[in-house]
């Protein structure tokens, strides 16, 4: 396979749909002199915890190299571009803004305004600064006044230069994977822990839409959350029930408080030592009105009763097919969330936000044929295409990655790239897939030509 191609008449292919590439931060930049210490860099350094025993110190480089980067955005022909701000990067130890940090970024937003492109930041891609993460980082809920502050001291400067602000990436993997299950940064276990951070991640980022609205009205403001459908292994009604279990707890604990203004019933059934801390305000500081809802989707999995006492679900390894990181592939799914979601909650427009697969990429005399990856997105943006049908209403669509880059506890062992790095050299080539989007975004921008005729 080496092309993408869609419906006609898909919605996908209006003019005012919009389709990017994401990167970030510390996946790609690189350059920690000039910048504080993050728990990522923390995590690096402990043993055992990156498969490769790597860190990100160096990644991508894209401090150095990011006007190359964008050249290459703008070459793919994307209409926007979601990258995150450095928490580390842009604030001194001493809560000050670090003026190179804010240069950085500054350039970035002004070079992608001049071609064109949105800019659409993440404000917290899960590089906390250590000095936060010494004083309990996401178990004291002074961290979410202290993201507070540093949103307001960002978005002052950069204001509606940016076109869409997310406050947070994937509160279920800051929180789960870093404190519950300890297998991303900072690497704390336990559920009280985990509900604990999932509880401060949430009123941070109610706490920084105050501040968006205020400092930046103009933008898209926003959160991205990650989604992986819940199904059950079989037809059991004890499946079906752990299924259900399973989806409140990695799912709908993060967008029933954003659109509910509270948490899945399912809290009543934890015991009082494992709940969150939960004062007076909280639910409404959280569940403020949004500009857009981020939905970063992968993969599903699969359920059936739990076999240990406390427990409520057990999860079952991947399906097959999967992509070189493990991962079911099953497209049915994005079509089934969105769907589903879109009959839960009265939803703001939906921006995909991430959409992408890691494949075993070889690279043979300069090209990276890489068909599984370009069957991947095939597939996806026809699932999308599907939703959207059903009438959920999606404005925008990002593949995950733009490049190849430090993929956390895997770390450079998986590339989700269009554009290949060779790391030893940082040279970056295009890969097919790259082409089949760009070859797609050239076919969109055809049509809206002969529709401006
Ligand atoms: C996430 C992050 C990305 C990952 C990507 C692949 O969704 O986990 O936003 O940083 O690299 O998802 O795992």
């Amino acid at each position: 396979m080496n092309k993408i191609t869609l419906p006609e008449k898909s919605k996908l292919l209006n003019s005012q749909f919009v389709f990017g590439v994401a990167t970030s931060s510390f996946q790609i930049e690189g350059a920690p002199e000039s910048r504080q210490k993050s728990i990522w860099d923390t995590f690096c350094e402990t043993p055992g915890k990156i498969e490769d025993g790597s860190h990100g110190l160096v990644a991508c480089e894209h401090v150095k190299y990011w006007k190359e980067d964008i050249e290459l955005i703008q070459q793919l022909g994307v209409d926007a571009y979601r990258f995150s701000i450095s928490w580390p990067r842009v604030i001194q130890d001493d809560g000050e803004l670090n003026p190179e940090g804010v240069a950085f970024y500054m350039d970035l937003l002004d070079a992608l305004i001049a071609k064109g492109i949105k800019p659409f930041v993440t404000l917290y891609h899960w590089d906390l600064p250590q000095n936060i993460e010494n004083n309990g980082g996401w178990l004291n809920r002074e961290t979410a006044y202290l993201f507070q502050d540093y949103v307001d001291k960002i978005t002052t400067v950069f204001g509606d230069k940016v076109h869409a602000y997310a406050t947070f990436n994937e509160p279920f993997c800051s929180a789960y994977l870093g404190y519950e299950i300890g297998v991303h940064a900072p690497g704390k276990t336990g559920r009280a822990s985990g509900r604990q951070a999932a509880h401060h991640i949430l009123l941070a980022h109610g706490l920084g839409m105050q501040v968006l609205r205020k400092n930046s009205p103009n933008s898209l403001n926003g959160i991205v959350l990650n989604f992986t459908p819940c199904y059950p292994a079989d037809d059991s009604p004890e499946s079906v029930k752990a299924t259900d279990y399973a989806n409140q707890y990695i799912n709908h604990w993060y967008i029933k408080p954003l659109f509910h203004g509270q948490y899945p019933d399912m809290l009543s059934e934890l015991p009082n030592f494992h709940k969150p801390d939960i004062e007076k305000d909280d639910m409404a500081i959280i569940s403020q009105p949004m500009d857009f809802l981020g939905v970063n989707f992968y993969t599903r999995l699969t359920y059936s009763a739990p076999t240990k006492a406390g427990e409520f679900y057990t999860e079952h390894e991947h399906l097959y097919p999967r992509t070189d990181i493990g991962w079911e592939i099953y497209p049915q799914a994005l079509t089934d969330l969105l769907t589903t979601l879109l009959a839960d909650y009265d939803l703001p427009p939906i921006y995909i936000t991430e959409n992408g697969a890691a494949m075993a990429d070889k690279m043979v005399d300069g090209v990276v044929q890489d068909d599984d990856r370009i069957e991947y997105y095939q597939s996806h943006l026809l699932a999308l295409h599907a939703a959207m049908e059903q009438g959920v209403d999606v404005a925008g669509y990002f593949a995950w990655s733009l490049m190849d880059n430090f993929e956390w506890a895997e770390g450079y062992l998986k590339r989700f790239g269009l554009v290949y790095v060779d790391y030893t050299t940082q040279t970056r080539t295009l890969k097919n897939s790259a082409l089949a989007y760009q070859a797609l975004l050239n076919t969109k921008q055809e049509k809206q030509n002969r529709q401006e005729k």
